[in-house]
Parts: C-alpha cells; sequence; structure tokens
C-alpha cells in the first residue's frame, strides 16, 4: 500500500454505521501503519444534529469496537480524530453544499491540504444522484484545483434499468475515472489472492480450463440473519445484495484470462469479459436453473432462532430470497460446458466464503479406494474466515495393496506468522486515496452484472408460480438446490453439518 498526496475525505451519513463500523476503523489502522497522507482531514457530514466532541466519542467508541487493529490507544486514536470534524448537513439544501465548499477551502488554508476531495457517499443509494448534482452546482466535481474522486457503496442500482440512469446521470457530472463503485470483496486479501495464485504459479494454469476442470463451485455463507437492516433487505434479497456484487465478481476473477498487466483497467477488461461470456438464462428456464429461499424458525442446540419473516423491518409476508443458489455457464474457449454453481445465503450453519475447483477424474481407476470413495481432486480457495488454501489429493495407504487415501495439503494464512491480513475498507480507502481504481467495480462491469441477472429478476416478478422454499436456520438451504446438479453424482460441499434440531423444510 501507498502514501497518498495530501487530501481531504468528505464522508455523507457520517453519523451512521457505515462510517463507525467501517470507515474511521480502517482510517485509523491506515493512521498507525503510516499510510494516510502527510496532510489529511475528515470531514463528516449528517442529518443529526450533533456536537463535534460527542460525534469524536462516538467514533472513538467505534473504532475501540471494531478495529482489528492491536495497537488502540486514546492517545493513538486522538492523532486521527483530532483531524475529523462533523458539521450537520441537509443533502437536499443547495445552500448547504456552498457552505461546504467554503468549509473545504479554510480547511485547506489552515491544513495544507492541497484542494484535492474525495467524497464519499455513506447514505441510502436514492440519494446518490441528488449529492451528485448538487455538488456540481456547487462546482465542488471541478477539478482545477485538485482531484476531485466520488466513492459509491453497494448497492449501485436496483436493476438494469437503474443502473443504467444511475451511470448516465453520473457521467453528467463526472469521468469515469473518478468514480469509485466499492465492492468490498475485492478488497479482501484472499480475493485478490486469487490473481496471484493462479497467475505467479505455473503449475495451476495450464490446468485451469474446461480439458481439466468438471465443475467450480462458489459459496458465501453466512451465519446472521438480517440483523437491523430489515427495512433495507427486505426490498433488496440475496440476488442484489449479494450475487450481483460480491459473488460474480470471484467469478469473474476465478474465471479471467491473465491480464496484460496490474494496471487498473487491464485487470477490469478481463473482468468484463468474463461478464460478457456469461450464458444468459431465458426466463422460462430460471425455475430449473435459480433456487430460492427464506429462513425459518428453527431451535439450535435448545436455542430459539426466529424466522425471516419476525425480523424487525421485514413484510410479515414476504417472499424476499435470503438464500439463492444457481448453475450456469461461461460461453468461452477456457470454459465452454464447464458449469459453474454458486451459492449463498443468510442463518446457514456457518461462516465461510470459499471457492472451489472440483478436477476431472482420472481417465482410469487403477487402484483400490479401500473403504473409502476415491474423491477427485479439488483444490479450495478460502475466502474467509480461515484463509488459506487446501488441496485435496490421493494417496498410497500405507501397507499392502494399492488403497487410495484421500489426504489433504493445507495452508493457512495465520501459518505465515503474526502478518497483519489489512480490512477490505484499509485497502480500499488507500487505493482509492492514491487513485487506484483497479479493486473498484467499473461501470460497464455493473452493467453487465445486472443483465445477466435481468432474466432472474423478471422471471421471479412475472411468474408467482416459481417456488421460494423454506429453509430452517443453520441449516444448508432448501434441499432442492442439490436438484442443480441435475441428478450427477455430486453435490454442494459442506463444509459443516445443518445444526438445527428442528424446523421444517416447506414451500412458502
Ligand atoms: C454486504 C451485504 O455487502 O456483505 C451484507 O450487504 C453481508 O448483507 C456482507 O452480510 C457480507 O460481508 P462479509 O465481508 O462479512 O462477508
Amino acid at each position: 500500500m501507498k502514501k497518498p498526496a495530501n487530501q481531504i475525505l468528505v464522508v455523507f451519513g457520517a453519523s451512521g454505521d457505515l462510517a463507525n463500523r467501517k470507515i474511521i476503523p480502517a482510517l485509523y489502522s491506515l493512521f498507525i501503519n503510516n499510510l494516510l497522507p502527510e496532510r489529511f482531514e475528515v470531514i463528516g457530514l449528517g442529518r443529526s444534529v450533533i456536537a463535534n466532541d460527542e460525534y469524536r466519542k462516538r467514533l472513538e467508541n467505534g473504532i475501540t469496537s471494531f478495529s482489528r487493529v492491536e495497537d488502540i490507544s486514546r492517545e493513538k486514536i486522538s492523532g486521527i480524530l483530532n483531524h475529523v470534524n462533523y458539521y450537520t448537513f441537509d443533502n437536499s439544501k443547495p445552500e448547504d453544499y456552498k457552505k461546504l465548499s467554503e468549509i473545504l477551502g479554510k480547511a485547506d488554508n489552515a491544513s495544507g491540504t492541497s484542494g484535492n476531495y474525495i467524497f464519499y457517499l455513506a447514505t441510502p443509494p436514492s440519494l446518490y444522484t441528488i449529492i451528485a448534482g448538487n455538488l456540481a452546482k456547487a462546482g465542488l466535481s471541478n477539478q482545477s484545483s485538485g482531484f476531485r474522486r466520488i466513492i459509491f457503496e453497494k448497492p449501485f442500482g436496483y436493476d438494469l434499468k437503474s443502473c443504467l440512469e444511475l451511470n448516465k446521470s453520473l457521467h453528467e457530472i463526472f469521468l469515469e475515472e473518478q468514480i469509485y463503485r466499492i465492492d468490498h470483496y475485492l478488497g479482501k486479501e484472499t480475493v485478490q489472492n486469487l490473481l496471484v495464485t493462479r497467475f505467479s504459479n505455473g503449475l495451476f494454469e495450464p490446468l485451469w480450463n474446461r480439458n481439466y476442470i468438471e465443475y467450480v463451485e462458489i459459496t458465501s455463507a453466512e451465519n446472521i440473519g438480517v440483523e437491523n437492516r430489515g427495512g433495507y433487505y427486505d426490498s433488496a434479497g440475496a440476488l442484489r445484495d449479494m450475487v450481483q456484487n460480491h459473488l460474480l465478481q470471484m467469478v469473474g476473477m476465478t474465471a479471467m484470462e491473465p491480464p496484460s498487466s496490474l494496471n487498473p483497467n487491464a485487470i477490469r477488461n478481463e473482468i468484463l469479459k468474463v461478464f460478457q461470456s456469461f450464458q444468459p438464462y431465458k426466463e422460462e428456464d430460471v425455475s430449473k436453473y435459480v433456487m430460492r429461499g427464506q429462513y425459518t424458525g428453527s431451535r439450535v442446540r435448545g436455542e430459539c432462532f426466529s424466522g425471516y419473516r419476525q425480523e424487525k423491518g421485514v413484510d410479515p409476508n414476504s417472499r424476499t430470497e435470503t438464500y439463492v443458489a444457481m448453475k450456469f455457464y461461461i460461453s468461452n474457449w477456457r470454459w465452454g460446458g464447464v458449469p459453474f454453481y454458486i451459492r449463498t445465503g443468510k442463518r446457514l450453519p456457518t461462516r465461510v466464503t470459499e471457492i472451489v475447483i472440483h478436477f476431472k477424474p482420472t481417465p482410469h481407476f487403477l487402484f483400490q479406494s479401500g473403504n473409502q470413495s476415491v474423491e477427485n481432486n479439488q483444490l479450495i480457495i478460502r475466502i474467509q474466515p480461515d484463509e488459506g488454501i487446501l488441496l485435496k489429493f490421493g494417496m498410497k495407504e500405507p501397507g499392502a495393496g494399492f488403497n487410495v487415501k484421500n489426504v489433504n495439503m493445507d495452508f493457512h494464512y495465520s501459518d505465515l506468522g503474526r502478518i497483519r491480513v489489512p480490512e477490505a475498507y484499509e485497502r480500499l480507502l488507500n487505493d482509492v486515496m492514491a487513485g487506484d481504481s483497479t479493486l473498484y467495480s467499473r461501470d460497464d462491469t455493473v452493467e453487465t452484472a445486472w443483465k445477466f441477472l435481468e432474466p432472474i429478476q423478471n422471471a421471479w416478478a412475472n411468474d408467482q408460480a416459481i417456488k421460494i422454499y423454506g429453509y430452517p436456520c443453520a441449516t444448508w438451504g432448501p434441499e432442492p438446490a442439490d436438484d442443480l446438479f441435475e441428478g450427477k453424482n455430486i453435490t454442494w460441499r459442506y463444509p459443516c453439518k445443518n445444526l438445527a434440531d428442528d424446523g421444517l423444510y416447506c414451500e412458502l
């Protein structure tokens, strides 16, 4: 990571959860690691009326609770918080942007921040175009006296149409190079390590294609429910919340061709090509290739977990999916005929994100398999929580005969000792400050991802007969998700067992 030029970071929605849990703790960590600009100020803007001291106190609590940095002290926290100032702000009032412009000018003069500004929109998406438009009217998108960059959180759009409209409005104000769309999975160390695993080892890449790979499986499971985000989640669902962005980006990194360089556009061009090669779903096939589910109440080791429809902010008759599993193909030279199975869900038995490359079997079974079945080789790339790589292969069982035993070669990041794996937001903030957009989503990739999902969104909206299955909390989702494998002798990898004591699978 690099030390960026002097600048001011303006956070819209600064009194919200994201600033408190992610943005400010990430800044603290960059500060501790001497990765903030020499001259740096943060201006927090929010609707709530909060005195500056009180705001800083809140942030201090946020850093203490959410930072993963070991070196936390009041003195060091003050080192960053002395550069944070909060102002009550109405996003819809043009006069407030004039005031913001004055505040920025004064801060530049007092702190030598060189007239460079980043605007971070940690706000609901409905405010994106309003804020961008008002910034432009106040002359704050103009780069004549320093750089201007703008960061958007996901979801970036609600469907293809809204995403196209949003990109169009933003491009009337900002150049694409000024726009940074966050997908925090791209900031995860282990997601980036996918590039290194694939393209720095002579071993894997020759096998990384349809000739040797039978299928690819990507899982992002969470054991938590929607927590206090029921209101947002009920209008989003797992397809928009996780698949459109995080899962498809992981597919992109897994399936892309080697980029010509590490230049931001070289990498993003390759991800775009993968997205453009997705074999489109036909609306009438959606029920066969895409399964959706919603968690229902269950007991886990005696403790009761409520179902999704009982969560705060959720419609009691909601048909929003908290689980999605799908099968699709990438129609290109490398992947033709190789199925990709991806799934994500809330309230599954554990938190795990992993990519499993399932290799083809040997052409002929020469050996006995003893009393266990011979597994095909698998390469498991564990994104979280136990970051690492696992290779499963067959070995001779010691003793008479030639019995094959399945064994693991297992690398854990933690084996590297006390090397700290940076948080996704640290990396992403450091990158935007340095003007590196490699790990941010580009306009065309986001649009192409929505385009791929459009038939699913249409089918679910138009065909009430498409089922949504209930699955008890702490189980691996609806059983019909196994049907995606269409009777082949394979199924999902289950990193642990279902944990529910009771609860019923049902059709909702
Ligand atoms: C967010 C989603 O983008 O990612 C959340 O909105 C989800 O619903 C979260 O819980 C998962 O992120 P992570 O880093 O915990 O895997």
